[in-house]
């Protein structure tokens, strides 16, 4: 709409980049040295799923988007687990490689199109979480 500054969610590039994100991620997590622990009991492909649509819509409903987090608020759903101050830390340092790899894949797709200048600016499209 005219005037009204696009959201969050609009900016990130919507449910697809979203999803990319967190598909880049969460195999991250899992297979950290330090937070892979809390992935350790035997789990069917249905509660992979289930977490990864969970985080998924979590994201992007705080984002401003139009979805509904079904899921459980983030302190009931980590109380319990003994999360540290070194496994938040983990979490970032995961978290930047994932956006690092998209950083990249931004660079190298604009530079194949000639757009190479336009990096950074706003209306350059892809995913904006960099
Ligand atoms: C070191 C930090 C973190 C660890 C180790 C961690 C670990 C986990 C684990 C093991 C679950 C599954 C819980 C279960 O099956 O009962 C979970 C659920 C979830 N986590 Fe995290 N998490 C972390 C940080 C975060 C952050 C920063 C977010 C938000 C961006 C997040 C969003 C979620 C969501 C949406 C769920 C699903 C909740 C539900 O099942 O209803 N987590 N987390």
């Amino acid at each position: 709409m005219e005037g009204k500054p696009a959201s969050l969610y609009a900016r990130l590039g919507g449910y697809d980049a979203i999803a990319a994100v967190v598909d880049d991620l969460l195999p991250r997590l899992r297979s950290d040295e330090l937070l892979s622990r809390f992935w350790t009991s035997p789990r069917s492909v249905d509660t992979h799923n289930r977490e990864r649509q969970l985080a998924v819509d979590f994201i992007a409903a705080a984002a401003g988007g139009p979805t509904i987090y079904l899921g459980r608020d983030m302190k009931m759903s980590h109380k319990g687990m003994g999360i540290t101050k070194a496994d938040y830390e983990a979490f970032m340092r995961c978290l930047a490689a994932t956006l690092d790899t998209f950083k990249s894949a931004r660079a190298r797709a604009q530079r194949s199109h000639g757009l190479y200048h336009r990096l950074g600016t706003r209306n350059s499209g892809g995913i904006a979480f960099l």
